[in-house]
């Protein structure tokens, strides 16, 4: 038996998974949902239940209502008037990105993302044969004085960088944002370098404290930029509904690599009927009070907990702490003792592709059930206490 099992603390099953950006079951809609969907199985159980096509077949872009509803909340939300076919629904923002990739990224191609980004990008960027470009994130987000360099890089050598894509409102891992004056910039550089600018917004709506910030898509004139988002981090993501918005010729390249026959069209339609009742709106901010006050629990435990052996920053949203151990910690020991003891956190360095973040680890807090966030992370604690070298008082240098 190793050390670290003696002090095992038992776990509820499942209860301790910090791994992953999951939603909190407790704030999913589910009387909404069901009794939508059997309004639109008594009104349009034919279209609902039948393939999506339409007359354009075999190009699938998506139930038009809730294209339409999406436009509408777009023009709303930032500002941007949008025709209903400038938006594809995907299933998940997901397919809205491999769908840009298939239609943007051929082998040799550079793709400039933020240092750290999401770890599934940079695999999906690997598959297409294309290659990542690591730009570091400050307090401000991807610095874009860096990306300059790239740009005029890749030029140089005879291949102009071909996308962008930024995480811009709370990244994960780090739950930093982009500021407003680096947003007008970056569009800026868009239409200047004519790249496309790929905006992921999945989690913008997820703020609980300041001011909404301009959407990238909401200022741009160039058609450079593609919006993609969902309603998985603020309603459900088994519902699969996302979609990408953006310029027509881009939309349309999207769903001509397309190879699905399209989302739920039951789905579609009962989602679509959510948004004209005007349900997102206040759903969201019951989500966004719930995970106020979850991460304000999972960061007084990180303090409490693991006091200073870690380092971190409390994001205005999202989903995730971004946590920097001490030096005298030992990374790979803490995600082992914490498995140990039921504890699941993302390792720093899976967000790099240059071995950069070994230091790090991203803690999601939605998932975990508010009443067990404290135990999960005294857990945590236990297993960062365990990794610390002892050689200089304790593992605190
Ligand atoms: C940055 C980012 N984009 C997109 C997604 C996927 O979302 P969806 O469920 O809409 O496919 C995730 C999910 O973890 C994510 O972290």
């Amino acid at each position: 038996m190793s050390a670290h099992t003696e002090s095992r603390t038992e776990p509820s099953p499942g209860a301790w998974l910090f791994e992953a950006g999951i939603p909190d079951p407790a704030t999913f809609p589910t009387e909404d949902v069901a009794r939508l969907t059997a309004d639109v199985l008594r009104d349009e159980p034919d279209a609902a239940l039948q393939y999506g096509m339409g007359p354009q077949a075999p190009r699938v872009q998506g139930y038009e209502g809730l294209r339409g509803s999406i436009a509408g909340r777009l023009a709303a939300r930032d500002g941007r008037s949008v025709d209903r076919d400038q938006v594809v629904v995907t299933s998940g923002a997901v397919q809205a990105l491999t769908l840009t990739f298939a239609a943007y990224l051929g082998p040799g191609d550079v793709i400039a993302v933020e240092a750290p980004t999401w770890n599934r990008v940079l695999a999906w960027i690997q598959h297409r044969g294309a290659r990542a470009v690591p730009v570091p994130v400050d307090g401000d987000g991807m610095r874009l004085d860096v990306l300059e360099q790239h740009l005029a890089a890749c030029r140089d050598a005879g291949r102009p960088l071909a996308a962008v894509y930024a995480i811009a409102t709370f990244n994960t891992p780090t739950g930093v944002s982009l500021s407003t004056e680096r947003r007008r910039r970056l569009v800026e550089l868009a239409a200047e370098w004519g790249f496309l600018l790929i905006e992921d917004n999945v989690y913008a709506e997820l703020r609980y404290d300041g001011e909404r910030l301009p959407s990238m898509f909401g200022q741009d004139r160039a058609g450079r930029v593609l919006q993609l988002d969902s309603l998985s981090k603020v309603v459900a993501p088994g519902l699969r509904i996302g979609w990408a918005a953006g310029p027509p010729e881009i939309v349309d390249r999207l769903v001509g690599v397309r190879a699905d026959l399209g989302v739920s069209q039951l789905l579609a339609r009962v989602m679509d009927r959510y948004l004209r009742e005007g349900l997102l709106d206040p759903h969201i901010a019951e989500v966004t009070t719930l995970y106020r006050r979850k991460r304000d629990v999972a960061a007084a435990a990180l303090r409490e907990h693991c006091g200073d052996r870690v380092r971190f920053g409390v994001p205005e949203g999202g989903m995730f702490l971004w946590v920097e151990l001490d030096a005298a910690v030992d990374p790979a020991g803490v995600i082992a003792r914490a498995a140990d003891a039921g504890v699941s956190v993302r390792a720093g360095e899976r967000f790099f592709g240059d071995g950069g973040g070994r230091r790090h680890f991203r803690l999601a807090y939605s998932y975990v059930p508010e009443a067990e966030l404290e135990r999960g992370i005294a857990a945590l604690g236990a297993a960062i206490a365990g990794s610390a070298s002892t050689t200089n008082g304790g593992g605190r240098t």
